[in-house]
Order: C-alpha cells, then structure tokens, then sequence
C-alpha cells in the first residue's frame, strides 16, 4: 500500500486545483414540446462536465433522456481504473461521508496528483479533469446516476435489472428511457451495497430489501437478489422529499416580510381564494405550502397533485395525487387517474379548503366554479404575472369565462432573483384582483418588491381587507389590530429562530385557539 496519506501539504505548497463544478443557480427554463418529432434540448447536469440531452428517437419512437459526460479513449479509461482501484485501496470511506463537497475534492485531487506521481503516468491537464469527473462522480456522489440525482427536474429513477436501461420521470417530459444501463448483475449488486451504505443500512441475500433514506432526503428503495430468473437487482429512487419551507424560514431567507405573511394569514383565515404565479422554479409550491400552514388547524383540506410535494400537519388533511403507481418500465402508468376527475370527486368530500397543486387544463374550471360558490381555493400557475394568468386562464385549452377569473382574490407572483450576486427567491408582488371582464381587468397592488434596495413596499389599501370587512362584519380598526399583531407574532418567531415545520405550526394553531396564551409567551401583550 502507498504511503501517501501522511505526505501533508503545506500551506505553501497549496496548489491551484484543476476540477472545479460550477453549479448554476438558476434554473433552466424548458421549452414545451410543440413538435415532439424535432424536439432537441440540451441542459447542464453538473457544469461544465455533464449534462442531459433529451430528444425524440425516432427508430424507437419515443422521447429519450440522455446523461452526456466527458468522453475518454480507451487509454484514458485504463488510467481511470487504475487510479480508481488504487484509490479505492487508500481511501477512508468515512472521509467520503464529509458534508463539504469542496474538502472531498480537494482531497481527491491531491492523492490522484500523487498516484499519477508514483505511478510515472504523464496525462494533460485536459485529462486529468475529465478524469477527475469521474473519480467525483464515483467516489462523491452515486456514480451513473449521479448527473441525475443534480437534476431539479427529476422526480423518479427507477432501474428494473441489469442489461435494460433505467428510466426516469421527468417534471416537464414526464416518462423516459434513459442511456445509463448496468451491464451485468455484479455492477447492479455493488451498486445497490453502495446505496445501503449511503443511507446507512446494510443489505445482503438474507436482508435483500433496502428501504432507506439518502443523505440528500431522497428515499429510495432496493432489491439486492440474485435469482437467476430475474433481470437481478432493482432500485428506485424517489427525490423531493424535504422539509417544506415554513413561514418563518421565509422570513429568514428575505423571501417575504412579516407583514406580507400576516396579510396573507388574514386572507387565508377569511376564506379568500388564492393563487402562486411564477417561473419554473421560482418557488411557487414552496410558498404556496408555506401559506397553507395558516389555514385554520380543525379545517377540512383537500390536496390534489400530480406529484406529492405538499406537506402539512392538518389533522383533517386528505392529499391525493392524480398519477398512481408509475409502470414505468411497461411505459405506460396504470390505473391513471387525472386532477380533473379527482377534483370533481373532492368536492363529494365537503372540503373547508381545496389545494390543487399546479392549474394547467380542464380541472381549472371546476376549481374555479369550486371557488366562485365558497369553496376557497389555494393553487399554483405557470405565469410571469398577472395579464399573462388571467390570459392563460381566458384562452384554450383552459377557456375560463371572465366572471369565473374574478372568484380569484389575490395572486402572489414570485420570482428568482438576482440581489447582489446571489441568485434569490423573492414574492415580486400582491395583487388583488377587483375587476375581471371580457376585454380588460383592473387590479390592487397592495405590497411591490423594490429589486433596487431589497425591501417590501407595503400600501395600507387593501381592498380584500375591505371586503372582509364587509362580508364578516368585523371593522377595518379590527383588522389592522389582527395584521399589527400577526405582524409582530410572525417576527418574534423569526426572532427566537423558530424555524421548524411543526413548531411553527403548533404556535399558529395555539393563536387560532387561545391567541393570549401564546402573544404572552412572546411579550407581545
Ligand atoms: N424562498 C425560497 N428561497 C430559496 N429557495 C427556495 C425558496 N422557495 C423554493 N426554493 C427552492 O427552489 C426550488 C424550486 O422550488 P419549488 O418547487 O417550490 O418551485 P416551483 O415554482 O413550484 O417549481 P415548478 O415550476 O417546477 O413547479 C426548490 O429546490 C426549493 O427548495
Ligand atoms: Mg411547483
């Protein structure tokens, strides 16, 4: 065994590293297929090595995702396993468990350095970063699968053996074939100890169900067998599993102000119907779950997705999701049910609240029919800002008549953000929607985002504000009262570092039911 691991760098022999991952903050915007024949797009997965390219196979007739990576010859390749054996012969693992990425690579770099020293190989600088790719990919991260588990985009991986290509769902594309194949069972069976290990369980013959958890909160589960009838072991991997954003740890991150949340409290607490717009990626059902932790805790709420991605703690909380158990390897999924049909189904339920997780077809207008006769509604759409919606909701295929978009009361625009150099997410603007017809509509704007200083502008007008009023009888003096308080409640929060999703909600739920109790708490009265 070399000794390399004692060979310490000084200080001033630290040397410049080579590979270096140049994540981008934003998010790409995707194209929709309009032509599904000569549809071509290219994005990076980890930049500037990786990246998808999905595109229509026609001798296969079907929409592909292929994992493009650095090419290397065949010599290039031996030297990558004779580095990565060694490696593997040195390497702690433990030490590959780090959180900091930056550590690892450095690490790794450094001891690739000196075995390419010891070993008297000679390769370009061009080589040893493309090498270096896959010497991350492999020890860092989850080898093959790695520029996949990088993509926002991905929901699902699912491989069904060796020898058969792995299939992925795709937020956008939905269904496809993916270029990644393990080629015999050995490579499938390390692949799937690896996955154990990663998230700290153990499989073997005796034990060949993984069910786990990554340390990126993925879930994943796994066969490990070797029966000989079987295309051998199988894994699929599930992402999107995090703890959903809280209001305050919106405050933290500057994404809303307090009173901004305590408006929208009010507006949740009275019924009103509510819509997130934005770009892909904005952080549209983050806030939109966000906002759902203010609804009323005895409430009835029904939840209608086509991926689960809502999280809340509601006793009487029923989330459905329209596409049921992927078949992903038969192609098709089974038994499918759509948000339209499950929608029309909800209703039978009696539901306080409805949250429809994204609004893109026909279900619209039974959700805003829903709303329009007292069935509040919370939901998200595809749309930069208000004109874009109301004219994606007046035109094919959602088709809404006018009076119908006027049951929505306010529609919060979020967006990404640049603020200084940091890539942000930030509520752009509140408006309230007064007026709907035919050729025109007229707007409130009761709270702006100035981009220049970073600061919420918040107007006192609010004519949602008002028609609460109106409609429940309580005076404006009432509800500015509400707004001051929930305003300094929200803060005091944020202040004592009261992050956590069921913390958070246990004070909100605690105001609904004996508000002094907690304002005491909190020296707020
Ligand atoms: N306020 C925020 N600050 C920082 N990051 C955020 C914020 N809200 C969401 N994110 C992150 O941004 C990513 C996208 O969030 P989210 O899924 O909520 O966006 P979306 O607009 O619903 O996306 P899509 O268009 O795909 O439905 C997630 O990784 C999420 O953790
Ligand atoms: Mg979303």
């Amino acid at each position: 065994m070399l000794d390399i691991f004692k060979k310490k760098p000084k200080i001033e022999e630290k040397e410049k590293l080579l590979f270096k991952i140049n994540p981008s903050e934003n998010i790409t915007q995707l194209p929709d297929v309009t032509d599904r024949e000569s549809f071509d797009v290219r994005y990076p997965l980890i930049p500037p090595y990786s990246y998808a390219h999905i595109f229509w196979d026609k001798p296969n007739n079907e929409m592909v995702y292929f994992v493009e990576e650095p090419k290397l010859d065949d010599s290039d390749k031996r030297t990558l396993n004779i580095l990565e054996d060694s490696l593997k012969e040195l390497i702690d693992i433990s030490f590959i468990n780090i959180k900091e990425e930056d550590v690892v690579i450095e690490y790794l770099e450094k001891n690739i350095k000196i075995l390419l020293n010891e070993f008297g190989m000679r390769i370009t600088e061009d080589t040893l970063q493309r090498i270096m790719y896959y010497i991350y990919r492999d020890f860092v991260g989850l080898n093959e699968i790695e520029p996949i588990m990088k993509d926002y985009f991905i929901e699902d991986i699912e491989c069904n053996g060796s020898q058969t290509p792995v299939y992925l769902v795709h937020r956008k594309y939905r269904n496809m074939r993916t270029n990644i194949v393990f080629s015999d069972n050995k490579k499938l069976a390390g692949f799937v100890e690896k996955l154990a290990q990663k998230s700290g369980k153990y499989v073997s013959y005796a034990n060949p169900i993984l069910d786990g958890i990554l340390p990126d909160s993925s879930r994943v589960n796994a066969t490990y067998t070797q029966d000989i009838s079987s295309r051998g072991p199988t894994f699929s991997i599930r992402k999107f599993t995090k703890e959903p954003w809280t209001p305050i740890k919106l405050i933290d991150s500057r994404t809303v102000s307090p009173e901004i949340l305590a408006y929208l409290w009010l507006l949740v607490e009275y019924e009103n119907n509510l819509m997130v717009i934005g770009a892909t990626a904005s952080g549209k059902t983050s806030f939109l779950n966000a906002i759902s932790f203010f609804i009323p805790p005895q409430a009835r709420i029904v939840s209608i997705e086509d991926t689960r991605e809502l999280q809340l703690i509601h006793e009487n909380w029923l989330p459905s999701v329209a596409r049921e158990g992927v078949g992903l390897a038969s192609g098709k999924p089974h038994g499918e049910i759509t948000i339209f049909e499950l929608l029309r189904e909800s209703f039978r339920q009696r539901p306080d609240y409805v949250i429809v997780g994204e609004v893109r077809g026909q279900e619209a207008f039974v959700l805003f029919q829903a709303a329009a006769s007292g069935h509040p509604m919370l939901s998200t759409m595809h749309a930069e800002d208000v004109a874009t919606m109301i004219r994606r909701l007046e035109t094919p295929p959602i088709n809404l008549p006018p009076s119908l978009v006027q049951s929505l009361d306010i529609v919060c625009v979020m967006s990404q953000a640049k603020v200084g150099k940091k890539m942000t997410r930030r509520l752009r603007e509140i408006s309230e929607i007064i007026d709907v017809n035919a050729t025109n509509f007229r707007i409130n704007t009761p709270f702006l985002w100035d981009p220049r200083q970073d600061k919420f502008y918040f107007k006192t007008n609010s004519t949602i504000l008002d028609r609460i009023s109106v409609k429940h009888g309580i005076s404006r003096e009432q509800l500015n009262n509400e707004f001051r308080i929930r305003t300094k409640l929200l803060w005091a929060m944020y202040q004592n570092k009261i992050f956590g999703f069921k913390e958070v909600q246990d004070i909100i739920n605690i105001y609904y039911k004996a508000p002094e109790q907690i304002l005491k708490k909190f020296n707020i009265i």
